[in-house]
Formats: structure tokens, sequence, C-alpha cells
């Protein structure tokens, strides 16, 4: 099973499939879905099988396929019991305009359209089409409609399309589909919240062509602004240059290289935010002196010298600004990791400190899991042992939970 962190374990979701070009990257969804521990039933429309087939989805999904109105469903594992009553979530992945018009104006002649209609659980649209007619007048009508009636839905992405146009109308990737879902099953717990978060590695420019930088992948930032956006806060992240798609298409993202620039981008940005996470590692120094030109060799010297020096401390320099804002750093290190992160924590006016070991293998720099221990001012220590950085994100999140919490305890008790 697909080790993140993921609200879609154990549910049972109904997939419908409509007759578009994109069914067959359905498939695709169906098999992380079931990597993710859920339990998925497939059910196609007559203009779907023109695209793909049953079978296909019955093999990938380990369930029988539903396409008939009339059909039952004799042996299989969910006998008489109504798909719709089993269901936690419903998806329509493509959802065509004619799908959309349908269950828009009440129309249900079909299995799909009738189980769309008859369900209380969450229904969500995936539209993809061709960019005119998604941009129909009758189209948005209809999805408006849906939003109204509480349905859900996402927008397409662009790029090119199978008609041989370019253009809005794309079926959004997998990824951004399971985020979606995710969504949907998350508590909204953090909905007054404005969270900014730095993330990945800053670069100080030697000369044109060589850095000093290091190992973050900007993983566990990107987690923390995800996580953070799906339970309801408004996240704006901050972040040096990685190989990562963009965590969430909803979030303001701004890039930054170097630690100056990520320095200007938080100062500029942090006044109307409540909590601010310090995932970003930080160069401590620059060159001195940059380079406007590639630094040559020169003669048989085997060594050259680079004169750095100290960046700003933009957490030190945030610590003094903060006011009621909540604010967490990171602490990547290699040894006295307690010491040093605790040090941190009350040199920098912290609330919280997120330590990790980054000598460690397996954890912190660049890979899919991490460890940490959660600080508080108090001195008081939560260890967290080696779970995927979305699962850390969370439990990062719900300590900070806690300091608003106790927070408003004091306020509560002050009035
Ligand atoms: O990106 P990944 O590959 O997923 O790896 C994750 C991580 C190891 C980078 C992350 O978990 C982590 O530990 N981030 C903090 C890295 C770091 O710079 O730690 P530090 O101990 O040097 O700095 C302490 C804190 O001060 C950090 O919150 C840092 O963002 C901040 N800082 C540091 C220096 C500086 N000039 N300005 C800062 O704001």
């Amino acid at each position: 099973m697909d080790k993140k962190f993921t609200m879609l374990k154990n549910k049972a979701i109904i997939i419908g499939i409509t007759g578009g070009i994109a069914a067959f990257k359905t498939a695709e969804l169906v098999r992380a879905l079931t990597k993710r521990g859920a339990s998925v039933h497939v059910v196609m429309t007559k203009n779907a099988m023109e695209f793909v087939t049953p079978l296909t989805f019955q093999t990938i999904s380990g369930n029988p396929v539903a396409h008939e109105m009339f059909q039952l469903f004799s042996g299989s594992k969910i006998g008489h019991i109504v798909l719709s009553d089993i269901a936690d979530q419903m998806v329509i992945v493509p959802a065509t305009a004619n799908i959309i018009g349908k269950i828009a104006n009440g129309i249900a002649d079909d299995f799909l359209t009738t189980m769309a209609m008859a369900t209380t659980v969450p229904v969500l649209f995936v539209p993809s089409m061709n960019t005119k007619m998604w941009e129909s007048k009758m189209v948005q009508a209809n999805l408006q409609k849906l939003k109204d009636a509480g349905y859900e839905s996402m927008e397409p992405g662009s790029g090119d399309l199978a008609c041989g146009t370019s253009g809005r109308g794309r079926l959004p990737t997998i990824e951004e589909i399971l985020e979606k879902m995710e969504d949907i099953f998350t508590d909204k717990d953090l909905v007054n919240e404005r969270i900014l978060v730095t993330a990945g590695p800053t670069m100080e420019f030697i000369d044109p062509v060589r850095c000093i930088t290091n190992r973050s992948s900007g993983k566990m930032g990107y987690a923390v602004a995800k996580i953070a956006r799906r339970r309801g806060a408004e996240v704006i992240l901050i972040t040096g240059k990685t190989y990562l798609p963009p965590p969430r298409t909803d979030m303001e993202i701004i890039e930054v290289t170097t630690a100056w620039e990520m320095r200007d981008a938080v100062m500029e940005h942090y006044k109307p935010c409540t909590i601010i996470i310090k995932a970003a590692a930080v160069a401590d120094f620059r060159c001195k002196n940059e380079n406007c030109q590639k630094i040559k060799k020169k003669g048989d010297s085997s060594s050259i010298s680079l004169e750095l020096e100290k960046n700003p401390d933009i957490l030190a320099e945030l610590g003094k600004v903060k006011e009621n804002r909540i604010l967490i750093g990171f602490a990547a290190e290699t040894e006295n990791v307690f010491d040093h992160a605790i040090e941190k924590l009350k040199k920098k006016h912290l609330d919280l400190i997120i330590a990790n070991n980054v000598a460690q293998s397996g954890i912190g720099f660049g890979s899919d899991n991490n460890e940490v221990t959660i600080i508080d001012k108090s001195g008081s220590m939560k260890h967290v042992p080696i779970l995927s950085k979305d699962e850390i994100a969370n439990i990062i999140l719900d300590s900070v939970k806690k300091v608003l919490k106790k927070r408003k305890v004091v306020e509560d008790d002050w009035y």
C-alpha cells in the first residue's frame, strides 16, 4: 500500500466514468485509489464504454462494474446492496458536458445519473472537454446549478486537447484529483488561519555557473503547505528552487533563489499571517564577492579561497516582530539535536521548534519520510517516529492547534 498519509484508506469510492477521451486516464485513478487502501466501485455510462471497457476497470478495482440500469450483481461481493448505500464519496471522472447538464437538470435515465442524484455522500465532478464547450454559457450555468445544489467540482487544466486544439479542458492530474478527494474528507479546523510556509533550499552564487546550496528537496515544507490548505487554512508558500510540482493550485506560491530574496519575500508577506512555519533550509553564508564571470583555474594552483559573509537570519528577524503570531522553526541538526533545537527556540522567540536529525539516513533531506521531535516553549517534547512527511505535517499542525487552543483559554480567562 502507498505509504502516503491518506484519508482514503478503507473508504468506499464510487467512480463514475462518462464518454470522454480522458476516460482511459480513470484507470490510473482507480489504481491509485486501491493503492491507498480504498475500495473502488466503478459505474460506466453507455458512452464511456465506447472509450474503455468494463473488464479493464473490473480487473483494476477487483469489483464488478455497473453499467446497466437494471443490472443485477448476482454472485458479486456487493450482492443486492445498492452501491450508493456503501459509498463514502462519488467521483465522476471524466465529467462530460452531457453528464453535467443531465444531473444539473434532474435527468436520471441511467445507472450513473440515478445514483448521483440518489446518493447522500459528496459527489465530485471532474470535467474534461473541448475548451469552447467548457466556456459555453450552458455548461457554466449547469455547473453553477450543481454547486448551488451542494455538488463538488474541479476546474479542468490547460494544455493540448485531444480534439487538436489547445486551451482549458484537460482532465486535472491524478494527483490533483486525489488531493481534492482527500480535501473533501478532511475537517476544516484551520479555516480561520492564514499560514506562511517556507520550503526548500536557498542558493548563493559564487559565479554565473556555480553556487552554494544544500540538500533540501522542499518535500517537508510542501507537505506542511498542502496539509494546512487541506485543513482549511489560507496558505502562502515561499519556496527556494525545487523539482516538485506545486503542492496545490489554490495557494499563493512565491519562488525565490537566494536567502536575501527569501528574507524580502517573507518580510513582505508575513504581516497578515497568523502562523509562520519555516521549513526552508536557508544558507547561513553567501559569497562576499560574487564573480560576474566564471572563475577560471589559475595555473597549477590546487586550491581556491572564497570569502563568505553572513546571510540574514530570517527566523530571528521574525522572532523580533512576531507580536501574537505563532512562529515555528525547524532545527536541522547532526549532533546534540535537542540542546541545539532548544537554544534556537529560545534565541529566535519561537512557539514551537521541530527538531530533526539530518545525519540519520532515510529521513530529513530529500526523503519522503521524516522523524521529528516537536518542542514547545515550556520544554515539553513530543517525539514523532518515522512517518511520511504528509503525516508529520499533519501532526505538526495538530501541535499548532494546541498552541492556538491554549491561547484561547488564556484570552477567555482574561475576560
Ligand atoms: O526539504 P526536505 O528535503 O524535505 O528536507 C527537510 C528539512 C531537513 C530541510 C527540514 O525538515 C528542516 O529541518 N528544515 C530546516 C533547515 C534549517 O535550515 O535548519 P537550521 O537549524 O539551520 O535553521 C533553524 C531555523 O532557522 C529553520 O527554521 C530555518 O528555516 C531558519 N533560518 C536559518 C538560517 C537563516 N539564515 N535564516 C532562517 O530563517
